[in-house]
């Protein structure tokens, strides 16, 4: 087992289910209240301890790369007008000791070749995925508590660990799905994956508890995922090379204590601006009033 500190972040998507939106801009930069999407999932990295961030791009959607990078124009002038608050907003985005590096996927061909495209910069080191569509909200105000949670767990169980959340059994062909064997899952418990199915029909999944897009691998994987044939949807799928890990290493379903937000969708987008807007330090309050006067 090597040192957890890469976490590649695939953010070459079309994001397709948030058009016109995303025609331009990439999904990944529309905000939620007054970030980018991606700073949240960046920030819930950094806090989990990860010092390596590897974001498979690719060359259109430069403002990812470029949010992360100093913007020397507008720091000089937010100093010389004296507005430290705002100039820490911009300079401050990842602490010292943490970097940004980017691997190209220039074709749209899955997950698993979206990590594989990042194969050069994990080299022989374990690593963690996250997918950006997803938030990870804690009620506790640690949004990386789930995430730091799978890393102990890898660890300490040398076990492969994918977050799982339940989601309604009509839901389940959206997801990739585990089947623990039947067992009961209670939050922040990691369970044995027997195995893994990528978005099974309604009514054929083995459980309901679905992948959430947070992942801790062996770098073994990416040997798994160069001899995986493309899968659901005629994609490489990470789902089946982790399948395959199951033959050589424990995987283990863990369950979250936080909540999801999909902001890959234009609904799960909404409630998110809507929910990350009600707990917003500076605007939560009047907007909860606001939001209380409405005659909708
Ligand atoms: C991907 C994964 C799937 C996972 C989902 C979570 O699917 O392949 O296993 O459940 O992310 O959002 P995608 O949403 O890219 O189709």
């Amino acid at each position: 087992m090597t040192e957890l500190t890469k976490i590649v972040i695939p953010v070459a998507g079309l994001g397709t289910r948030v058009l016109p939106a995303s025609k331009v801009i990439p999904k990944e930069m529309l905000t939620v209240v007054d970030k980018p999407v991606i700073q949240y999932v960046v920030e819930e990295a950094v806090n989990a301890g990860f010092k390596e961030i590897i974001l498979v791009t690719r060359p259109i959607k430069k403002a990812i790369e470029a949010h992360f990078e100093p913007h020397t124009e507008l720091e000089e002038t937010l100093l010389s007008k004296g507005k430290i608050e705002q100039l820490a907003m911009v300079s401050d985005i990842l602490p010292r000791g943490v970097r940004i590096s980017t691997a190209f996927q220039d074709e749209p061909l899955g997950l698993g070749h979206a990590v594989l495209c990042a194969a050069p910069l994990i080299g022989d080191d374990d690593f963690a995925v996250s997918l950006p569509d997803v938030l990870i909200f804690h009620p506790d105000g640690d949004h990386a508590h789930d995430l730091r949670a799978i890393v102990a767990a890898f660890k300490q169980n040398h076990a492969a660990q994918l977050m799982v959340e339940a989601v309604p059994e009509d839901q389940v062909s959206s997801y990739g799905i585990v089947d623990c064997g039947g067992a009961d899952f209670a939050p922040g418990e990691s369970h044995n994956v027997l195995a893994m199915i990528e978005k099974p029909p309604v009514g054929g999944a083995p459980s309901n508890q679905s992948i959430i897009g947070r992942y801790v691998l062996p770098a073994r994987i990416l040997a798994l995922l160069r001899k995986t044939k493309p899968g659901a949807g005629g994609e490489i799928q990470l789902t089946d090379a982790i399948n395959a890990l199951i033959a050589e290493m424990p995987v283990q379903a863990n369950s979250m204590t936080g909540r999801t937000f999909d902001c890959g969708s234009k609904l799960g987008f909404l409630i998110a601006n809507i929910e990350y807007g009600l707990k917003h330090p500076e605007i939560g309050a009047d907007f909860a009033e606001w939001l209380g006067q409405q005659d909708f």
